[in-house]
């Protein structure tokens, strides 16, 4: 199939491209800079230079490569996330409604059948069960600026599934750990948690569904090729308890144990919102994704997963 990627050079679709050819797709990729299209030409994608805020360019770009399938993994994060930062998340805000229409857009006038955008696991509503399938509801109350950011993902995913004409598959990825993620050894949070910086905050009991990147992109690859237009989790075998996974994550980088904090201690250090969702935050189920997918991860769980990626 002829697939038109947006985002392809960011930490999913790095791993998501050299995926889509190895299964014998055509591959168009769209990014700001040239040396990156270079580096795309030369692992075998087609690569055109184009600001996708740019309207009129996307639609000539996307026109040109005629794509059957689009794909949006369009970000713009900053090495760091301090959600102290009320702007932290506008840039990428932007980029899931501005740009997700823009796509959407050009998409329909290229004569594409099916979009599959990325959203996040990580934004329901903390409420009720400890894990939740796609169709609990979000946390769109959710105080500054995670509440932009779920709003944002909440408006990209209403423009993808409900657009007539076109396919459109959300993907809610978990929390991305592996190359070019803040989880990677070179990674902001893995800087903090050798640091001491990044610890448990009163019981630790907020909920992670992580992914690794190449099982992302594994799941990415399934939802261009097959299954039935919606809304999928995308995330593996194990939630877990920040009391849980952060230990062994700081065992695997060679950091220290991570500090316990008090609420209370937690709040001057990192402000309320951070101290709500370390401890309240919930899971999400794959069990959609694998049954309509037919997609499994290959890391089935951050325990195996942080072993072969994280140090
Ligand atoms: N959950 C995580 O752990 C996670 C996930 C993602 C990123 N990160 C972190 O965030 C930082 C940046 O991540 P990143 O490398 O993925 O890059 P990014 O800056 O978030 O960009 C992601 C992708 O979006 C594309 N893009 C953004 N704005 C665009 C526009 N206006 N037009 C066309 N394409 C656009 C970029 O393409 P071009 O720049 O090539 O144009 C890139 O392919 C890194 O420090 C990374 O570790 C963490």
């Amino acid at each position: 199939m002829r697939i038109f990627v947006a985002g392809g050079t960011g930490a999913i679709g790095r791993a998501l491209v050299p995926q889509l050819l190895q299964a014998g797709h055509d591959v168009s990729v769209a990014t700001r800079s040239e040396a990156r299209a270079d580096d795309l030409r030369r692992i075998g994608a087609d690569a055109v230079v184009c600001d996708v805020l740019d309207g009129t360019r996307l639609r000539s770009a996307m026109g040109a490569a005629a794509p059957e399938v689009v794909v949006h993994e369009l970000t713009s994060l900053p090495g760091a996330i301090d959600m102290r930062d009320l702007s932290v998340f506008d840039a990428t805000n932007e980029l899931r409604t501005t740009g997700t229409q823009l796509l959407l857009a050009a998409a329909l006038a290229s004569g594409a059948s099916r979009i599959v955008a990325q959203s996040i696991a990580f934004a329901y509503e903390p409420m009720g069960d400890p894990i939740k399938g796609e169709d609990a509801p979000l946390y769109l109350s959710a105080a500054q600026p995670f509440g932009g950011a779920v709003r944002a993902v909440a408006e990209l995913e209403r423009t993808v599934t409900g657009t007539p004409d076109i396919e459109g598959v959300a993907l809610r990825y978990g929390w991305l750990y592996g190359p070019g993620t803040y989880f990677a050894s070179d990674g902001s949070t893995a800087a903090a948690v050798r640091n001491q910086h990044y610890g448990i905050i009163g019981e630790g009991s907020g909920i992670y569904s992580f992914i690794q990147v190449d099982d992302a992109a594994s799941a990415t690859v399934a939802a261009v090729e097959r299954g039935a237009p919606g809304i999928y989790n995308v995330v593996d075998d194990e939630p877990a308890p920040i009391r849980d996974w952060l230990p062994v994550y700081a065992e695997v980088l060679g950091a220290p144990p991570p500090v316990w904090v008090s609420e209370v201690q937690g709040e001057e250090l990192a402000g309320p919102l951070v101290v709500e969702l370390a401890g309240s935050m919930r899971g999400a189920s794959n069990e959609k994704a694998k049954r309509d997918l037919a997609w499994r991860p290959r890391h089935a769980n951050w325990r195996q997963g942080f072993a072969t990626c994280a140090g």
